[in-house]
């Protein structure tokens, strides 16, 4: 069962104490915890939207498609990439910052409850795509709430994830242990590139992220991880785009063109970027 434990104040940064239907922290701020577990931890005066994040349909959209397991090879990646000091930890802490409907952590954390103790959190600014993920695995702690104000105190996790999110390194400098870990994951090159052929008139080079490197972080390690998937019909293709952006980025005859397809064998591109946070015995 999910704990709630050890979570701040979006407003004040006080710790919260748990009661038997909410959070409070000692200044009165109260957040119910929903029916299915979650509590919203992104208050109205931090909202930059009405409804922020991705849609009830890009959350269905990215449910039905990632069920089918054409990107559990990603979860491969990272369980055979994870570095040796978070392999052998008795006690592990995981934050999947912008979670989705939580189809990586929640497969990661079964495989790793097999062999630690895991306190994972999985954090998203979409309220639809936390409830969906907090309908299907209990033991995780499932937040709503923003990656530029994380509601935990400092230096609390291990590992820090995201995966084709938004990072806000600072934030999760602040979270991580000293020498704790960042895990980006991120689209190569040549991801989905027959999809992006059929989307646009001209493909734009590819701009790596962070190429400058990360301020007080090493990266300690590098991958690129491809593999290829065939998509057999049209609803199919039809999730696959709705969980990209390129559903609001591709011109309207491009996403038409994709649409009208019956099969499309693509490639995955995966980057995996591991950094650890720079304490002060391992300043390189
Ligand atoms: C491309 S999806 C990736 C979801 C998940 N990590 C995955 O790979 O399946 C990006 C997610 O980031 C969320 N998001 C956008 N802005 C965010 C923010 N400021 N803080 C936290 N999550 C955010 C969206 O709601 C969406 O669920």
């Amino acid at each position: 069962m999910s704990h709630l434990e050890h979570l701040c104040c979006p407003l004040d940064q006080l710790p919260l104490e748990r009661n038997e239907r909410a959070l409070v922290c000692p200044k009165g701020h109260a957040y119910d915890i929903a029916k299915t577990g979650y509590v919203n931890l992104l208050p109205v005066q931090k909202k930059h939207s009405k409804d922020p994040g991705d849609s009830k349909e890009m959350v269905a959209s990215r449910r039905e498609f990632l069920a089918k397991g054409h990107y559990d090879p990603v979860i491969q990646a990272i369980l055979d990439s994870l570095p040796q000091p978070l392999q052998q930890m008795s006690d592990l802490s995981v934050f999947d910052a912008g979670c989705g409907e939580g189809h990586y952590l929640r497969q990661l954390s079964q495989q790793l409850r097999e062999r630690t103790q895991l306190d994972a959190i999985g954090l998203d600014i979409s309220k639809w795509a936390i409830t969906d993920a907090s309908k299907r695995d209990k033991q995780i702690d499932w937040i709503v709430g923003s990656n530029a104000h994380v509601p935990v105190a400092d230096g609390r996790f291990d590992w820090v994830m995201c995966a084709f999110g938004f990072p806000v390194v600072s934030e999760f400098t602040r979270i991580l242990k000293q020498q704790g870990w960042l895990l980006l994951v991120e689209s190569g090159s040549d991801h989905l590139i027959e999809l992006r052929e059929i989307l646009y008139p001209e493909i734009k080079s590819y701009q790596a992220t962070f190429a400058e490197g990360l301020d007080g972080f090493v990266l300690k390690h590098e991958l690129n991880h491809r593999f290829s998937f065939t998509l057999t019909d049209a609803e199919q293709i039809g999730q696959l785009l709705s969980m990209t952006p390129h559903i609001h980025k591709a011109p309207y005859e491009g996403r038409q063109a994709a649409l009208a397809l019956q099969m499309i064998d693509l490639t995955a591109d995966i980057k995996l970027r591991w950094y650890q946070k720079q304490g002060k015995n391992n300043v390189e």
